[in-house]
């Protein structure tokens, strides 16, 4: 099957059924995207399909086919997106490996709200992060949405 990746085609052989996040780890070789629980709890595989974000390790590749799907690879050509500049200015990461499910689902949010509340933020990003950066990721996104 055939889809679009970060702009481009992207052809796939393999079973229909293996979650997009494996296409685009093991296959794709693009590994901005991580891989934390597996079973759509965490948002640490966030990509966007079609400009929203979803969770690439429950979603099968069959469902993306003829679609277009970015990763954290390609949000920005040189990492200036709104949101990766707010995350450099607030230094949101602490250990960093839920951070791209994190900046994808945020730079998401901004797009269908360009200005949200805490209680927007809270109730659209449902991402965990184990380092507990849930108030600098709010004030980052703040910061974001003034740009
Ligand atoms: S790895 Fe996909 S939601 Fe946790
Ligand atoms: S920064 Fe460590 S899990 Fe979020």
């Amino acid at each position: 099957m055939q889809f679009e990746l970060n702009g481009r085609p992207f052809s796939f052989d393999g079973d229909a059924q293996t979650p997009l996040l494996w296409v685009i780890r093991d296959h794709a070789m693009l590994c901005g995207t991580k891989y934390g629980c597996g079973i759509g709890a965490c948002g640490a595989c966030t990509v966007h399909l079609e400009g929203d974000a979803v969770r690439s390790c429950v979603l099968p590749v069959s469902a993306v086919a003829g679609k277009s799907i970015r990763t954290i690879e390609a949000l920005s050509p040189d990492g200036t997106h709104p949101v990766q500049r707010a995350w450099v200015a607030k230094d949101v990461p602490q250990c960093g490996y839920c951070q791209s499910g994190m900046v994808m689902a945020a730079a998401a949010l901004l797009v269908h709200t360009p200005k949200p509340t805490d209680a927007q933020i809270d109730q659209a990003i449902t991402n965990l992060c184990r380092c507990a950066t849930y108030q600098r990721i709010r004030e980052a996104i703040h910061v974001a949405a003034e740009y």
